[in-house]
């Protein structure tokens, strides 16, 4: 392979970066980031042609082909791909060469964003902490837990159906990393329960007492609703979490990255049962897709508790709390949601969805389960080619898991020019997030799209798939 830049310059440039083509972006990033990552996005057929442009739904390829972007990337796109009015205030920030990086003096901006999200939010959740990733917002929310408790309560419920960020602490109240868990030390004091049992939060808490019958546990975390699967707990259950938490002084952290700023259909999950978590952690859409930031939101007395002193004020801190630029993009991408409707959007729209995706279901046997909340909507999907392929030596058991929905979303990028994911925990899904500025038109064109695909032979799909992880250089 020849790699045109790698003996002329030690040192490439943006401009080495616009002009680099697939083929050699493909090399560098096996060769320098994730090899194994790199083969994957060239088997799904993401590496053959780049994107050169992205504006609300749509990605632009290299040769002008348009993709209609149904993940989302990851459920971070709710106001879409580079809205104007993002792309705006950064713009003029950059021109007035604005201080970017705020830690002596008190940012306007930063005030800003944090009086908006106390509106947004319900009741007093009013103090809000910074960060720059989902993880990283957990972590903190976590400690925040620990140091309000005090007295060596430091035990955290979590669920077993659950994805909490991959960092030690993270990865070990997320019951859905079984796999990861495996490779990594668990930090002690995390016990796990059945996600959507309310009772077992009551046990447990009840089972861990100190010498003055005080339970140990400081904090359970949870999902509103479980991103993957789109696994809704049954009703009253989030009620009866919070009667416990209560009963208990145990602090109710909801984590709200994937779900938050209108995915599910409300501003934030949780408020489908009218509850009020005691920290709640956001990260992906908060940025408008412009923004790699994230952060916590608690209540102004378990602050002071927890670090109220004016030794402790930085005694959770980070270095980068957001530049910025993230903090004008993050103001911005709630206006926008806010303006455009696009939370009501995502509720009406999503509702329209379900049922067309319902409608396919039952055209197609091989889709065993769809599900939705808003525009987080999945598929799951018999994996029809499993048996065949394992005939074929050599071929890994991750890979025979992702038989059926590897093919399918090759298939529907290549010939239907429409990006899709599967989650991280479950290969036989689909797991749709679009932006939320979606419209009806483009649901439909998906559902024709993934209607054409489930027509075709899906064995044959899959073996199709297969081929190129056969033939991957
Ligand atoms: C529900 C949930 N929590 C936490 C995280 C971790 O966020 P990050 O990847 O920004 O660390 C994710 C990421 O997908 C998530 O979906």
């Amino acid at each position: 392979m020849s790699l045109a830049y790698k003996f002329q310059e030690t040192l490439m440039t943006v401009d080495d970066a616009k002009a680099l083509s697939p083929e050699d972006t493909l090399t560098l990033f096996k060769t320098h980031i994730n090899p194994n990552l790199g083969k994957l996005m060239d088997m799904l057929g993401f590496a053959r042609m780049l994107p050169v442009r992205a504006r609300g739904t749509k990605l632009y390829l290299q040769d002008g082909t348009e993709i209609l972007d149904m993940s989302g990337h990851l459920g971070v796109m709710n106001v879409g791909h580079n809205h104007p009015r993002i792309l705006k205030v950064r713009r003029e920030w950059a021109e007035q060469e604005q201080l970017e990086f705020w830690k002596f003096h008190p940012s306007p901006y930063h005030a800003v964003l944090s009086h908006n999200l106390s509106q947004i939010f319900p009741d007093d959740l009013q103090v809000v902490f910074f960060c720059n990733s989902g993880a990283e917002a957990n972590e903190g929310a976590m400690k925040m837990a620990e140091k309000y408790a005090g007295n060596g309560r430091d035990l955290i419920v979590y669920t077993d159906i659950s994805f909490h960020g991959k960092t030690h602490a993270t990865l070990s109240v997320s019951g859905s990393e079984k796999h990861q868990n495996k490779h990594f030390k668990q930090i002690p004091g995390c016990v796990m329960i059945p996600y959507g049992d309310s009772d077992a939060l009551e046990k447990t808490i009840l089972e861990h007492k100190d010498r003055m019958s005080k339970t140990k546990v400081c904090a359970f975390i949870v999902e509103a609703i479980r991103t993957e699967g789109v696994v809704i707990p049954p009703q009253g259950y989030l009620q009866e979490v919070r009667r416990i938490c209560n009963k208990y002084d145990v602090l109710l952290i909801l984590d709200e990255v994937y779900a938050g700023f209108g995915r599910t259909g409300k501003m934030f999950a949780f408020q489908h049962e009218n509850i009020t978590p005691d920290i709640c952690s956001f990260s992906k859409a908060f940025g408008g897709g412009k923004g790699t930031f994230a952060g916590f939101i608690t209540r102004p007395h378990i602050f002071r508790k927890a670090y109220g002193k004016i030794n402790e004020a930085t005694l959770h801190s980070s270095t980068y709390n957001g530049y910025g630029e993230e903090v004008i993009s993050a103001i911005e991408a709630i206006n926008i949601l806010h303006d455009e409707q696009l939370v009501e959007n995502s509720a009406t729209l999503g509702e329209y969805f379900l049922a067309r995706l319902k409608e396919l279901q039952i055209k197609h046997p091989i889709i065993t389960y769809v599900n939705g909340k808003g525009l987080l909507l999945c598929i799951r999907f018999e994996n029809t080619a499993y048996k065949a392929a394992k005939l074929i030596p050599g071929i890994p058991e991750e890979m025979l898991a992702k038989l059926t929905t590897g093919g399918i979303i090759t298939e529907l990028y290549e010939k239907h020019h429409i990006l899709i994911q599967t989650p991280p925990h479950d290969s036989n899904q689909l797991l749709i997030s679009p932006p939320l500025t979606l419209t009806k038109d483009e649901v439909d064109s998906f559902i024709s799209a993934l209607d054409e695909v489930m027509k075709m032979n899906i064995v044959e799909v899959a073996l199709k798939y297969i081929k190129r992880f056969l033939n991957q250089r």
